[in-house]
């Protein structure tokens, strides 16, 4: 974990967010290994260094004990980091239940599945006091370790309670809240019951941010709709009070990425791989195992592609590596084995007795692996259904300088707008369409390929993960000041 290693600058940044980039293993009664969480979030703030930054969330374990507590508030206290501690209830009603279960479909226009949707209907309300429950316990920590003057930036759907619970500590608490998911058409937005409350708290922050202009739209037309209150071209108006709203599309740490393929053992790893497939066009996905992200429909689209084109059959692989996520929650559970089932199918029906078309890993890969895959990699397939931004399509392009794969990309994540000139888009659900693109993108020519490469490596050079906080940052402090400019006229 980088974290640690950031350098003191100006300003102390509190970094809040549900999840920690390091999540503990309890090794003895008083003994934990940390490990880094999966995740956008995490990958993009770990890039982000040059602030005196500490981060507060949930380490992704129940410690009921006092000696556990205490031994992983030391152990995580080394890397900046500081616990909430949530019990196994709290976790299920808010994290598996309302976050998970209810916020995260919802805001990538999945809905509800069908089995569940009276069953949640009906335990609505109780995941809700347990989500604003949890706000508060988040907004307590937050303010045992606040110093006058210090940023406190809020992170995602799991906390849209917090600004309002911090506010109420101290109205003269700088905050900023931001959303790594999309944000839907306000009329998905109304079908929430608590829909007015979320909207209210997130607008007691001074700045809100969304990875695209669209999901900021659709924040401000929700607040217009719902709320009644004014939209202006800043943000939201309430009696005089404004809110502001902008996009701030995240980046990666481009650098790290193109740094690690000089590494040696990076490069023994490259050598591996091309020697282990040698002869075959290598195509890569890297998610988590999330629905969100359309891996059984990418994996139908390289089926019909197999089917359809019988002379790539033995010339190309698939490596699918998915890295488990949201374990407790069912639907996660029913898509690992719906995955499994499908890519069971195709390897039985274009296997050989030496090679099979899908090599698919439920496990996530240590940095320098995934570094050496992305280098190696023909063809990057990101085919989320909906995804706030897509940092996998960003590290894919970091990776490729010297290959210059291509990118084929979900016109339904955020990054379309960003690498969208480079890549190809497609739309997730049409399988023929991407099955098309993958023939398309085996067989482009080499000028194609590094003009395509060429914008988007651009892209992702120059829009870091530490530009994209340092704007929020600055713009949050702006917004303050202007603040209190206008009070005092
Ligand atoms: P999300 O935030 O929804 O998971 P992103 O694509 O924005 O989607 O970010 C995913 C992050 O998690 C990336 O940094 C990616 O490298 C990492 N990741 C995803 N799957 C794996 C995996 N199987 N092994 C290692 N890292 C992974
Ligand atoms: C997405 C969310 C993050 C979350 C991550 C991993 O990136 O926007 O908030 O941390 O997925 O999910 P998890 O539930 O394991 O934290």
């Amino acid at each position: 974990c980088e974290y640690q290693d950031a350098r003191p600058l100006r300003q102390r940044l509190l970094v809040v967010a549900n999840r920690l980039p390091v999540s503990a293993v309890r090794r003895g009664e008083d003994s934990w290994s940390l490990e880094i969480s999966a995740g956008g979030l995490v990958t993009a703030l770990l890039g982000v260094k040059e602030f005196e930054a500490r981060w507060i969330g949930w380490a992704g374990v129940n410690v009921p004990d006092e000696i556990g507590q205490k031994a992983l508030t030391r152990a995580l206290a080394e890397k900046r980091c500081i616990p909430v501690f949530l019990d196994e209830e709290i976790v299920h009603q808010y994290y598996n239940g309302y976050c998970n279960n209810i916020l995260w479909p919802l805001f990538h226009y999945l809905g509800l599945p069908q089995e569940d949707r009276l069953a949640t209907t009906r335990s609505f309300q109780s995941q809700f006091a347990a989500y604003k429950k949890a706000n508060q316990m988040f907004a307590d920590v937050v303010n045992k370790h606040y110093e006058e003057g210090d940023v406190v930036w809020c992170h995602d759907y799991h906390l849209m309670f917090l600004p309002k619970c911090l506010k109420e500590y101290n109205s003269n608490m700088k905050v900023g809240w931001f959303l790594h998911t999309p944000f839907p058409s306000s009329e998905i937005h109304r079908t929430l019951p608590s829909r007015s409350e979320l909207l209210r708290s997130v607008l007691a922050a001074d700045l809100v941010g969304f990875h695209t202009y669209d999901y900021a739209r659709h924040f401000v037309s929700a607040c217009t709709r719902i709320l009644g209150l004014e939209g202006t071209p800043e943000g939201v108006e309430d009696q005089g009070r404004l809110t502001r709203v902008a996009a701030f599309p995240i980046g990666i740490d481009s650098d790290r990425f193109i740094r690690a393929l000089e590494v040696p053992q990076v490069q023994d790893h490259i050598k591996e791989l091309k020697e282990r497939f040698s002869g075959r066009k290598v195509m890569l996905g890297v998610d988590r195992l999330d629905m969100i992200k359309g891996i059984p429909q990418k994996i139908l689209a390289f089926e019909k592609f197999l089917e359809e084109n019988s002379h790539w059959r033995d010339k190309v692989v698939l490596l699918q590596i998915a890295v488990p996520t949201r374990t407790d929650v069912p639907e996660y559970q029913k898509l690992t084995s719906q995955v499994h089932e499908i890519v069971g199918r195709i390897n039985g029906r274009f296997g050989t007795l030496t090679a099979v078309p899908i090599h698919h890993l439920d496990r996530s890969l240590d940095f320098h692996a995934l570094c050496a895959l992305y280098a190696v990699t023909d063809v990057a397939l990101v085919t989320s259904l909906r995804d706030g931004m897509n940092l996998v399509s960003y590290e894919f392009v970091a990776c490729q300088d010297s290959k210059k794969g291509v990118l084929i990309l979900s016109e339904f994540a955020g990054a379309a707008q960003s690498l969208g000139a480079g890549a190809i888009l497609v739309n997730p659900w049409n399988i023929t369409e991407v099955a098309d693109s993958i023939r398309q993108a085996l067989t482009m020519s080499c000028e194609e390929r590094e003009k395509r490469h060429r914008h988007n490596f651009a892209h992702v050079k120059t829009h870091t993960a530490q530009e994209w906080a340092e704007t929020f940052v600055s713009e949050l402090n702006d917004t303050v000041i202007e603040a209190q400019l206008r009070t005092r006229q």
